[in-house]
């Protein structure tokens, strides 16, 4: 390939890793927002609701094709630059001193990508394809109070209901706890939940691999927060915005967000396999 098109087809690459990149980054803090509500004590049926509606409102499904799509677009592209970076590379150059020329995180950021790639495979399986295509997934019981009688039902997703037992206290307590009763449920039954609350806690509080999950979260949250410490202000040179008043306060930013959302992120593993009392 000429040198020029060469460069031009690097640059294209860069590119669109930078735009991908940071759509990534506001997929990111969605989400976060979103999974932090599994910190609030008793928030199971919200969580549920929360994540019925992310399932199912066409905005946030084009949003999430969308966020598919950028995996893809992203993991390819690095794939490929990677590989013409090191074709190009010039004899001699791995001898060269590379620490003192460029940090860590942007040296790895292929191998760092491919972890988080693994990361999300094996992470959508286990939660994302669950809440998609598993038939049995558990519906999550709501207690509601029809005609001041207190009952136990389980509320199915094409909307019907099915008494499951009555109880004779006017506060009905299910599992030990009050969290799961919904006031708004006597007078509408729509639809549902499907308990991916349930399911999120049950695989970090796992008897045999709950531990060595939260551990492998924890990892893959590290690798993360290393692949956004570079990758969040090099997206914004490779879309050419540099200036020498706003690169410094950009490089700050990413550095936050970087720390803030890793951390925020392995939190919640955290919590739920140490502290959260099921
Ligand atoms: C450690 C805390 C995390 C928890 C507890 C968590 C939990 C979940 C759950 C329960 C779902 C299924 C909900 C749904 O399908 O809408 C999901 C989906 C997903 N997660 Fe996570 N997640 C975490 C971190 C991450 C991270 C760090 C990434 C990316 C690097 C990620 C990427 C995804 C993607 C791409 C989906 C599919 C989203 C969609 O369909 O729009 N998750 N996550």
């Amino acid at each position: 390939m000429a040198k020029s098109a060469f460069l031009k087809s690097s640059l294209a690459k860069k590119y669109w890793m930078a735009l991908t990149g940071l759509f990534l980054c506001l997929f990111l803090m969605g989400h976060l927002a979103g999974n932090l509500q599994l910190l609030v004590p008793n928030n199971a049926l919200n969580f549920n609701k929360y994540a019925l509606f992310m399932t199912t409102n066409p905005a946030v499904k084009i949003l999430s094709y969308l966020t598919y799509i950028s995996i893809i677009f992203h993991a390819i592209d690095g794939i490929m630059l990677t590989i013409q970076n090191k074709a190009a590379r010039p004899v001699g150059y791995a001898k060269s001193n590379p620490s003192a020329n460029s940090p860590w995180a942007s040296r790895n950021m292929a191998v760092l990508g491919t972890i988080i790639l693994v990361f999300i495979v094996t992470h959508m399986v286990q939660f994302w394809s669950r809440m998609h295509f598993d038939q049995n997934m558990p519906l999550q019981t709501i207690a509601i109070n029809m005609q001041g009688m207190p009952q136990e039902f389980y509320v199915t997703t094409d909307g019907g209901y099915l008494p499951k037992m009555q109880v004779d206290q006017k506060m009905i307590i299910i599992k030990d706890r009050t969290d799961f009763y919904d006031a708004a449920a006597n007078v509408k039954i729509k639809e549902g939940y499907k308990d991916l609350y349930k399911i999120t806690v049950a695989f970090f509080q796992d008897a045999k691999y709950g531990l060595i999950y939260t551990l492998l979260y924890v990892v893959a949250m590290i690798v993360m927060g290393f692949h956004l410490l570079h990758g969040f202000s090099s997206a914004f040179q490779s879309l050419g915005l540099n200036h020498s008043k706003y690169t410094p306060a950009i490089k700050t930013l990413g550095k936050g967000f970087a720390i803030l959302v890793s951390l925020l992120f392995a939190v919640i593993p955290v919590y739920i396999h140490f502290f959260l009392k099921a």
